[in-house]
């Protein structure tokens, strides 16, 4: 487990007084007070660096360093920090599972290519891109074939944005009636930031030339789960991209290299990774994994199916649980909200368990369905201590309560779990999952 030190820090009178209860504090030292904070540093490092190089100086500057590397890799100490991997069934079916992104050691909004987290059913499929097909057919005037080497010659488009796994955060849902003592990465790491490139899905069905019967399509897999999801041609024609190159390189084969469907906002599993066909049709497929998986279990015994967007949901992932604190002191509350519907707009943060609530600082640009990192700087008392976050977006979309939310449904829903987490802190800082 990551276990990832933070330390208060020192000048508290710039802070000013507290917003809200259990020692929130102001956010504008993010907005405009930057400045202060730096200069206050760079006075106190000054004298450091008038010392010459001499016989007192460090290793790192008396010998040469290391050699150039044709593919870097993270620096040693942080090699540990690695996704945390679940295979449910075992070793009946090694390739279904996860990997999660630890969001405990992770900071800004795009997560690394080899820590993003990786949802498969039946293994990465090793994938020649010289011998890979592309189909499109169904209802369309022309069904057309291409070759990747064909593909990477149309007009791209880049964008930022999330993936989310519909089962993300279902340690937080009513599928455990006990809150799992795990970090917020194993909580909340199936959500992934990655700047995406590709070919806008829009063009190729322009080409193929669509039949005025097709409102939806299926996407399919190449992989030995045969992975297919039925998408409304709407959402096909709006924001579509066949995705190439994940924060500009190309797809890591977990990834769906070599190409994948990206659907920004929709469960993460619609994005089909290790695209092979997409089939125009007159209504949806109700694949496999569309009615045995991902359907929602309502109270009256039903399940609903075709829920595709992912809500309005934040974490603090910075004091989170995998997190500890040492001491009384100045902290920076650091987490990630996004939304599936647009752009998150505001994020309150909560230190006294919901009684009181202040602003937290949105870090610039708020892209719609990305990741937006905020921040509230906090001074803690070194009681015990209950801390939240609430998240809004532009369509007016804000959390609920954990109990709000799980009386939506029947008990072992495990999906769109967006309701507020809780952390507790306790007076020796650890910090530990609480539900409220
Ligand atoms: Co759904």
């Amino acid at each position: 487990m990551p276990n990832k030190q933070i330390q208060s820090r020192a000048s508290p009178e710039i802070f000013g007084e507290p917003v809200a209860g259990g020692g929130l504090l102001n956010r504008r030292v993010f907005l405009a007070g930057g400045a202060l904070l730096a200069s206050t540093a760079a006075a106190r490092d000054a004298r450091a660096d008038s010392n010459s190089v001499g016989d007192d100086s460090p290793f790192s500057m008396t010998t040469p360093g290391k050699v150039f590397q044709g593919y870097g890799v993270p620096a040693v100490p942080e090699k540990p920090i690695q996704r945390t991997v679940l295979q449910p069934y075992g070793d009946l079916g090694p390739g279904a599972g996860v990997a999660m992104t630890p969001l405990e050691s992770l900071e800004g909004t795009i997560t690394p290519n080899g820590l993003h987290f990786e949802r498969s059913h039946n293994g990465r499929p090793t994938i020649d891109p010289e011998a890979h097909r592309f189909l499109i057919h169904g209802l369309v005037k022309r069904p057309l074939k291409f070759t990747i080497e064909s593909l990477l010659r149309y007009p791209m488009m880049t964008r930022t944005c999330f993936i989310e796994c519909a089962g993300n955060s279902f340690f937080n849902s009513n599928l455990f009636p006990e809150p799992m003592q795990v970090p917020v990465g194993m909580i909340h790491g199936l959500v992934s930031g990655a700047e995406w490139t590709g070919v806008p899905l829009n063009i190729l069905l322009d080409e193929a030339g669509l039949d005025s019967k097709g409102k939806w399509i299926l996407a399919e897999g190449a992989d030995a789960a045969g992975m297919s999801r039925s998408v409304p041609i709407e959402k096909a024609l709006d924001d579509a991209i066949i995705a190439f190159y994940q924060n500009g390189e190309r797809l890591r084969g977990e990834q769906g290299y070599p190409m994948r469907l990206l659907l920004p906002g929709f469960e993460g599993n619609m994005s089909v990774k290790w695209l092979r066909r997409i089939k125009v049709t007159a209504g949806p497929t109700y694949t496999k994994d569309e009615t045995s998986k991902y359907s929602d279990l309502m109270p009256d015994g039903t399940a609903r199916l075709f829920t595709f967007t992912m809500g309005i949901k934040s974490t603090i992932t910075r004091p989170a649980t995998g997190v500890v604190m040492y001491g009384p002191g100045l902290y920076e509350i650091s987490g990630l909200a996004w939304s599936g519907h647009g752009s998150v707009t505001r994020v309150d943060v909560s230190a006294d368990g919901g009684k009181s609530w202040a602003e937290a600082a949105l870090g610039e640009p708020i892209l719609p369905m990305a990741l937006t990192r905020f921040r509230i700087p906090w001074r803690w008392d070194g009681t015990p201590t209950i801390l939240q976050s609430r998240a809004t977006d532009d369509k007016g979309n804000t959390q609920l309560r954990r109990a709000v939310w799980s009386a939506q449904y029947a008990a072992g829903e495990l999906y769109h779990c967006n309701a507020i987490q809780t952390w507790g802190i306790g007076r020796n800082g650890e910090v530990s999952n609480v539900y409220i």
